[in-house]
């Protein structure tokens, strides 16, 4: 590849220096509106992560890390001691937000220990010092995960044929990271390398990601999707419009059990019926390998009134249950193959992965 693929736009990004603000492309309010929402506080970061303002496991980890530079610069600690409560606190705070998405907790748990070690091996610093080098380590973070989308989408072009028609569910391309996504970065690639495909975007109920999120996105990276409602899938792969479903992650344990958005599921057991291949794509830091099995992942359950309505419109009784957890958990058998930006793991998962961890 000649040149390397950037995002139409800026999900997210910081503005300004050590008392800057973070901006996040709010996402509550596409597609009818492309506006920014600038966090000057972990409040801000907490409210944005909960209300899905900016949402997508990369992307929450990585609001997340700039959000204890946030508490830093609200709480302006005197000394070392001071700042290093102030970040434990923040990191807190934020890592009650959601619970689903481990990189949440991985890109707290980089800030906490970067923290630490600049405070254990730099006996002499100062708090400006401290905080200089927390705002890098959050860039960091931000620019590794550009790195990693762009070789999530060099690792995984391959796996899409031409003329192929692809499934995807919710969003897990650029609106969910720094760079330009994970599964979605896989058909950026492959269409940077000329290559011709359909993709088929499933609505994703009861938020919409794919409706609103996901359409717009491909659009603004010249693809032209077909959008269709969750339940119209098995109807599509039954008519052989369907090569494969690819989709992102937001946590996967140890055997290669994967959470993902609610009604991913589904489809693994509906591609494995008509034998469609079935992908996952996702940096390495949303691999959880403190947990043997999918049984094990926190689900996040959200309000029911999410599902009462319909882009903001009530579409049933209110005065009726509701059910609505945001993820499922699709079992390794059914995941033909996991992409991340150091490889492709092929079953067996448990033992790939294994290896991976090995690798370090
Ligand atoms: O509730 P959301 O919109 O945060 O859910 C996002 C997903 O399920 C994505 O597929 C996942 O985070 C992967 S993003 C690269």
């Amino acid at each position: 590849m000649t040149e390397p693929l950037h995002p139409p736009f800026r999900t997210i990004y910081w503005d300004g220096g050590l008392d800057g603000t973070l901006v996040l492309l709010d996402q509550r309010r596409l597609p009818a509106e492309v506006r920014f929402l600038p966090c000057r506080t972990v409040e801000d970061v907490m409210e944005a992560i909960r209300t899905l303002a900016v949402r997508g496991a990369p992307a929450i980890g990585i609001a997340a890390a700039f959000g204890i530079c946030l508490g830093l610069s609200q709480v302006n600690p005197v000394s070392v001691p001071q700042a290093l409560t102030t970040v434990e606190d923040s990191a807190a705070r934020l890592a009650a937000s959601r619970p689903t998405a481990v990189n949440l907790f991985w890109a707290l748990e980089q800030m906490r220990k970067a923290a630490l070690q600049f405070a254990q091996q730099n006996s002499s610093s100062n708090v400006q010092d401290l905080r200089r080098h927390l705002l890098n380590q959050a860039q960091t973070i931000l620019q590794q995960d550009i790195d990693t989308c762009r070789a999530i989408g060099q690792n995984g072009q391959s796996l899409i044929p031409e003329g192929a028609g692809i499934l995807t569910h919710c969003n897990a391309g650029a609106l969910a990271a720094a760079g330009i996504g994970t599964a979605l970065a896989i058909l950026y690639t492959a269409r940077h390398f000329s290559r011709q495909f359909r993709v088929y975007v499933d609505e994703t109920r009861p938020l919409l990601q794919g409706a609103r999120l996901t359409a717009w996105e491909l659009k603004q990276f010249g693809i032209q999707p077909t959008l269709i409602c969750d339940n119209m899938a098995a109807s599509l792969m039954k008519a052989g419009k369907i090569h494969a479903v690819l989709v992102g992650a937001d946590r996967i344990a140890a055997n290669g059990d994967t959470a993902n958005k609610i009604g991913t599921l589904g489809l693994s057991i509906l591609a494995s019926h008509f034998q469609i291949p079935f992908y996952v794509a996702a940096p390495t830091s949303t691999f959880d390998l403190s947990i043997p099995s999918g049984q094990f992942i926190p689900i996040e359950h959200r309000s029911p009134d999410e599902v009462f309505s319909f882009s903001k419109q009530q579409i049933a009784p209110r005065d009726i249950a509701g059910y609505n957890p945001a993820f499922d958990v699709t079992e390794a058998e059914r995941i033909c193959a996991i992409v991340t930006e150091k490889g492709v793991l092929h079953p067996p998962l448990p033992k790939a992965i294994e290896e991976l961890r090995k690798k370090g």
